[in-house]
């Protein structure tokens, strides 16, 4: 499996205690990225193990993943409660004593959009992370899902909000990448956030973004696998 950067043994340890928050029956919510990939292989375990859950996954990778553990799919239109999510991060908010704590960046992997959809619709959503992806504030580049025909007039939108926009390339090939819904990807460098909860706002405002990568105020709690187990930040 593809890592994206921090330790293995901490992303595992998170991934993994997450899924042991799954109960009988739930509606699951699949994130996507290497963390997240070890709590579904975890539910995939489960599932053998006679645990009856479905999963809606929020990728074309979770998607593949979970039918390739044994869980069974479903979609948000089909159910009436979605009862967990569990997702990963590129960043995450630890502050306890301020506003934006808990608020993150997503996107690396280019599935926010639907990462935003299913995580909001559940009752719980757990983020899970290993440190590296901790910080007082957001600093990171944050990702914009774009209608193809509006990256130049969006990447000039954002200019104007002071982000240098770089159009997301595909790895290994000749072109940009795009997203399992067809769209291209901006990655818009702000520097240090200081109110994301502002920024996010001003970013759903511009016709032609589908959705960003800040997810603020959303998230009910960050596992975090460290060296010597899983430290849960609500
Ligand atoms: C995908 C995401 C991922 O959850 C995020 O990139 C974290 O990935 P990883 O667990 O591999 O570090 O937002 O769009």
């Amino acid at each position: 499996m593809k890592t994206a950067g921090g330790s293995d043994a901490a992303k595992r340890a998170a991934g993994e205690r997450a899924a042991e928050a799954v109960e009988d029956g739930f509606v699951v919510g699949l994130g996507t990225g290497s963390t997240t990939a070890y709590a579904i292989e975890a539910l995939g375990r489960a599932v053998a193990d006679g645990l009856e859950i479905r999963g809606i996954p929020t990728s074309f990778q979770s998607r593949r993943l979970a039918l390739e553990v044994g869980i069974e799919l479903t979609t948000l239109d089909a159910v009436e409660t979605v009862d967990l999510a569990i997702d990963g991060a590129d960043q995450v908010v630890d502050a306890p004593d301020a506003d934006g704590h808990g608020a993150l960046i997503k996107g690396g992997g280019a599935a926010h959009a639907r990462e935003k959809l299913v995580d909001t619709a559940a009752d719980r959503f757990v983020v899970v992370a290993d440190p590296s992806k901790l910080a007082p504030t957001l600093e990171r580049s944050v990702p914009v899902e774009v209608l193809p025909d509006a990256h130049t007039v969006i990447a000039d939108r954002v200019r104007d909000l002071g982000s240098e926009p770089t159009l997301r390339a595909a790895e290994g090939k000749d072109g940009p990448v795009v997203t399992d819904n067809g769209n291209l990807v901006l990655d818009c460098a702000f520097g240090s956030i200081e109110d994301p909860d502002t920024l996010a706002t001003h970013l759903s405002r511009l016709p032609g973004v589908v959705e960003h990568g800040l997810f603020v105020g959303l998230a009910d709690a960050t596992y975090v696998g460290t060296a010597d187990g899983v430290d849960v930040r609500e």
